[in-house]
Parts: C-alpha cells; structure tokens; sequence
C-alpha cells in the first residue's frame, strides 16, 4: 500500500494522466501528490475522476456552512477534539460508503507531527486466522453516524436526520473484488443477529487487531501543498494529533461509491 507519484500537476490532468493515476490506484491503494498548487475547484476535479463528488451529511443535514462536497479541516489551538483521532473510514453511515476522499493539506503544523496513518483491510482480513474470518462471513453490522457526531459532542437536534445503514463486516470490493475487514470504530453501533455482549467482544477484538497489527500500516508524512487520494473501502485512517497548539489546514473531497458493499460468499 501507498506510492509518491512524481512529476505530476494535478491541475492540468490529461484523460491520460488520469487512467494511469487510477491504474495506479487500483495498484497501490494509496497515492501521495506532493507540492501541488489546486484551486478548490482543481481539487474538486480531480476527485470527479474516480466518481461523483459525495456531499457531506453534517452540510446537507445539519445545515454546516460552507460547499457541500468540501470537508473542512482546520485544526488549532481552540480545538476541543481534532477530527480523525479514532481509527476509522470515512461515512461508513452512507447506505453506498464513499469509494475514495483525496485530502489536500495546506498548511502543516509548525514544528512538525501531523501525520495520518493508514491500515490496509485487505491485509487485515487476511492476517485473521481462517476459523475467525469464517465466523465474520455472513454478519453484518449496523453502522450509524450519530456514533460520530457524539464523540464531537453534537447530537441531533427534533426534526434532524443523518445517514445511518447496515454493512457486511466481511465485504468485497466493488471496482477490485477483494476482500475486506468493514468495520469502523468510529460508526459501527453492533454487529446484527448476535448478543450484544458477543457483538461488542467481536468488535473490540477487531478494532486492535486493526491497530495493533502495524506491520499492514503505513505512515503518510505531509508537507504544505501536499494531496493524499486513498482508497476508503481498502483503507482505514488515523490523524495523529500530536502538535498542539499549532495549527493544520485543509480540505477534502470524498468521491462517491459505485454500489452498496456485497458480503463475502
Ligand atoms: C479524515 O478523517 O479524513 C482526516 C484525516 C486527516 O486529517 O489526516
């Protein structure tokens, strides 16, 4: 997993240039885009390669200012709880989850840290022993973004609504076909069909088999102008918050997915 891709702007993208980024994505899951000078809108074109532009949900339900298909990071010293910290994927709620978010970083803390770490759940499925992978095949799990808005201290008000669906724990990948561990400690509320006590033993068991097992991560290092695209169904993600009080500015775009994920069979 992951690769820098040298000597490309991604602001003067060729049809050319963009089937082999997606080759190259498709191989390596991950790609790093260093010193790139992007408008939103160059941002928000090259993720319209790989699909349509997702709109966020706390925009488009809780009424969050600023352009939909734009998430905004901007962490600083009045920041209570920095977006990312739990291992995750993103919107994971969405009845179709989001097949690819490229994060543009602009401004990286002084002093460095800011780092993002990534964990390949092709790795991780296979780095389970068969007995276990043959437990998780065939469950399902309930994922619910109110899970998220709570650990930044919102809530829903009367009358507000956010997306919330069920997912295979065990899943394929819908452009690649392969295998995928599809579950998201930021989103996922119970696995379905079992106790709630077994579900949350399998759940905290799968969570720090995602963390613990680092020989499937990778560490992205950013620098000023520097875009990351991966792949969200593949991937999980980490933002390291280790550079208080300084600041980290962005901004992503999230590319919507080809269809609701299929269980393994
Ligand atoms: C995210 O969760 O998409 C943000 C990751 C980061 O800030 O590095």
């Amino acid at each position: 997993m992951g690769a820098e891709v040298h000597d490309v702007d991604l602001s003067q993208l060729t049809s050319d240039m963009a089937a082999q980024i997606q080759q190259a994505f498709d191989d390596h899951l991950l790609l790093v885009f260093r010193d790139q000078q992007l408008t939103r809108e160059q941002h928000k074109a090259f993720g319209r390669v790989f699909g349509e532009l997702q709109q966020h949900p706390a925009k488009v339900h809780l009424g969050f200012p600023g352009d939909p298909e734009i998430f905004d990071i901007r962490i600083t010293r009045d920041t209570k709880v920095a977006n990312g910290e739990v291992w995750h994927t993103d919107l994971s709620c969405e009845p179709i989850p989001p097949y690819a978010s490229a994060l543009y970083i602009t401004q990286t803390p002084e002093g460095g840290g800011g780092d993002t770490l990534f964990a390949n759940m092709h790795a991780l499925y296979d780095a389970l022993s068969p007995p276990i992978q043959q437990l998780l095949k065939g469950l399902s799990a309930w994922h619910d973004g109110r899970q998220d808005l709570r650990a930044y201290g919102l809530e829903l008000r009367e009358g507000q609504s956010y997306p919330a669906a069920e997912q295979p724990v065990i899943a394929q990948h819908p452009r690649t076909g392969r295998t995928i561990l599809f579950v998201n400690e930021a989103f996922t509320v119970r696995i379905n069909g079992i106790a709630v006590a077994e579900s949350r033993a399998l759940l905290q068991m799968l969570y720090r088999h995602i963390e613990s097992q680092t020989r499937c991560h990778c560490r992205v290092q950013w620098q000023p102008n520097t875009l990351v695209l991966w792949d969200n169904h593949a991937l999980h993600h980490h933002a390291v918050w280790d550079y208080y009080p300084h600041t980290r500015v962005g901004e992503r775009v999230t590319v919507q997915g080809i269809g609701p994920l299929q269980a393994l069979r």
